[in-house]
């Protein structure tokens, strides 16, 4: 190489190497955007120095170029890296200047979940039965009329399947004479259990169920349930009511007042509804009753010593008692102004 262009290809490298530590030194001092995008000008910007000689390049002996070429580049690429970081420092300062010094924005909402109302009522009624020594067991959504009604002494074309409107999935029997439908209430699951359990039996069936039925502020197409069975030799309505008195002395107060009078459930005889003393009023929370002789009959048991009792609940409406709340609509509408109250 000619000496003339060693020379020149000497300055250029210097040139360059000091326009990396000039523009090290200058960033240091930028605390601004304003002042970052003016290094960004000064240093990467089309007319900036180190764009001007890379542009020249071409115009350098080809000796050169290479060499100018590499140089120039690397600096160039160092500063577009380094002018990320500043611009990134730059935002993460300023959030932290947000939190720590700007009392007058509103602050950061953190959600924090919760169980549903409904569910923490269904979680209370478990513990209280299975600390009275029930198990607890579940059944399917999707039912056949054969649980549903007739183990249960509901006979297809007996007036008592109006006491619960019905949606059926299939209205046309199966070939084992069966329909399909969505359980109006959790009592099947008491026949599917003395289908294929012994006694002694002593279990609660949390679980949802469906009516065909429209809506208003006592009245869900869908809701809970809470089951209840106990069959064994010779247990006796005073078994029933001691239990039924225990859980709702866990669930309201051990002062709660409750009255039981009689009532018609196909499945039970004598049958009964319980209410508890709330506020001045008697308020109805459950059905319950002695099982029918005619529903253990279904069930294949023969001993002449069995009984047993029967109950079943919403949790809606107790939740609703407890908590003072006046439509059951809002517990399935989702809207967490009132959800997150609980
Ligand atoms: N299954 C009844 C209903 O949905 C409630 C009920 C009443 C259940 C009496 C029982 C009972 O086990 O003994 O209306």
């Amino acid at each position: 190489m000619k000496k003339v262009f060693r020379y020149l290809e000497n300055r250029l490298l210097d040139e360059i190497k000091k326009i990396q530590k000039q523009s090290e030194i200058d960033l240091k001092s930028c605390d601004s955007e304003l002042k970052i995008d003016a290094w960004r000008v000064k240093y990467l910007g089309r007319k900036s120095r180190l764009s001007l000689i890379l542009k020249d390049i071409k115009n350098l002996d080809p000796a050169m170029r290479k060499s100018v070429g590499l140089s120039g580049n690397r600096i160039r690429n160092k500063c577009q890296i380094m002018l990320e970081k500043a611009l990134n420092d730059l935002k993460l300062e300023e959030n932290d200047q947000i939190s720590i010094e700007d009392y007058t924005l509103p602050g950061r909402f953190n959600q924090v979940g919760k169980l549903h109302p409904v569910t923490q009522t269904l979680r209370e009624i478990k513990k209280t039965f299975v600390s009275l020594g029930f198990q607890i067991a579940e059944g399917p959504e999707i039912e056949w009329d054969k649980y549903n009604f007739d183990m249960l002494n509901i006979p297809d074309n007996h007036p008592a399947r109006d006491m619960w409107d019905t949606m059926w999935i299939d209205e046309e029997k199966n070939s084992s004479g069966n329909k399909m439908l969505l359980r109006t209430h959790t009592s099947p699951v008491q026949a599917r259990i003395m289908e294929n359990q012994d006694p002694p039996i002593r279990v609660i069936v949390p679980g949802k169920c469906y009516r065909y039925e429209s809506t208003d502020s006592t009245h869900e197409w869908h809701f809970y349930q809470v089951e209840g069975l106990a069959v064994d030799r010779k247990l006796t309505f005073s078994d029933l009511k001691g239990t039924l008195y225990e859980f709702v002395k866990k669930i309201f107060g051990s002062d709660t007042k409750i009255r039981f009078r009689c009532d018609y459930f196909p499945f039970v005889e004598p049958g009964v509804d319980m209410s508890i003393y709330w506020e001045g009023k008697w308020l109805e929370i459950l059905g319950a009753g002695m099982v029918h002789p005619k529903v253990f009959e279904k069930a294949g048991y023969k001993d002449p010593e069995l009984t047993g009792f029967a109950f079943g609940m919403g949790p809606e409406r107790i939740a609703m008692i407890k908590h003072n709340i006046d439509d059951i609509r809002l517990f399935y509408s989702n809207d967490l102004r009132f959800l997150g109250q609980f």
